[in-house]
């Protein structure tokens, strides 16, 4: 069955989605923490995992630095909580992404590979032993890929590889997207809560809904005391 993580950096988005009981991680990247002001990043980190015991991705951020730096930067986040914290790291053209995968792999340490836009770009995320590939499908889509293909045939690869890296299926825009990605096979599809907040209403569901209530209050008065 696919999972549900939610992509969002906001306590009080996680807390009000968490009753659902339909979300088993959190993605975060720079982007999404840019929209969070004012907040200290390792609290916020913390107190994400105090509302929901559960892998949290955090991405690498010392891109400019050494790799000594990135490697000492992932090995801090993933300090702070082994168990859950999940180092994100992304595909840079020139394989940095790869050698810092495959070197925290050897530690033990949590990662995803991410911006991964090609099936090459999974294939070689998993083999780098990333514990999961993030495929960003409507930016595939916005790159004139065909996101479906992308996910399907990873999916495939993997699986006939008996590689354990999980796919996330990240960049989602709408509901329809979440139920493309998960028939395409994505094992986890990280859903913003403007989306997922979206996803149990349909027009004739409300409708139906109401029909039943009137069915029920007219039986109800009809009935004897
Ligand atoms: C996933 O891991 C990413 O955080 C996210 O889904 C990227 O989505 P965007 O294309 O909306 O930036």
């Amino acid at each position: 069955m696919v999972e549900f993580f939610i992509d969002t950096a906001s306590i009080a988005e996680i807390k009000n989605v968490l009753p659902f009981g339909v979300i088993s991680g959190v993605t975060t990247n720079q982007k999404i923490f840019s929209c969070e002001k004012g907040i200290n990043f390792k609290d916020r980190v913390q107190e994400i995992l105090s509302v929901i015991d559960a892998p949290l991705s955090i991405e690498v951020t010392k891109t400019n630095e050494s790799d000594e730096a990135l490697v000492a930067e992932a090995k801090e986040y993933s300090s702070w909580s082994p168990k859950n914290i999940v180092i994100k790291i992304p595909m840079w053209a020139n394989g940095r992404g790869l050698v810092l995968a495959s070197k925290l792999h050897k530690e033990k340490i949590k990662t995803n590979v991410t911006c991964l836009m090609t099936t090459n770009q999974v294939v070689l995320a998993a083999l780098s032993g990333a514990t999961y590939a993030s495929i960003f499908y409507c930016r595939v889509r916005d790159a004139g890929g065909d996101p479906v293909k992308v996910v399907q045939d990873s999916k495939r690869i993997i699986e006939e590889s008996g590689s354990k890296t999980k796919i996330i299926v990240g960049s989602i825009r709408k509901p329809e997207d979440v139920a493309e990605a998960a028939a395409a096979g994505a094992h986890i599809i990280t859903i913003t809560p403007k989306v997922l907040l979206q996803m149990p209403f349909h027009q004739k569901t409300e409708d139906t809904i109401k029909e039943f209530d009137q069915a029920w209050l007219e039986f109800k008065a009809s009935c004897k005391e």
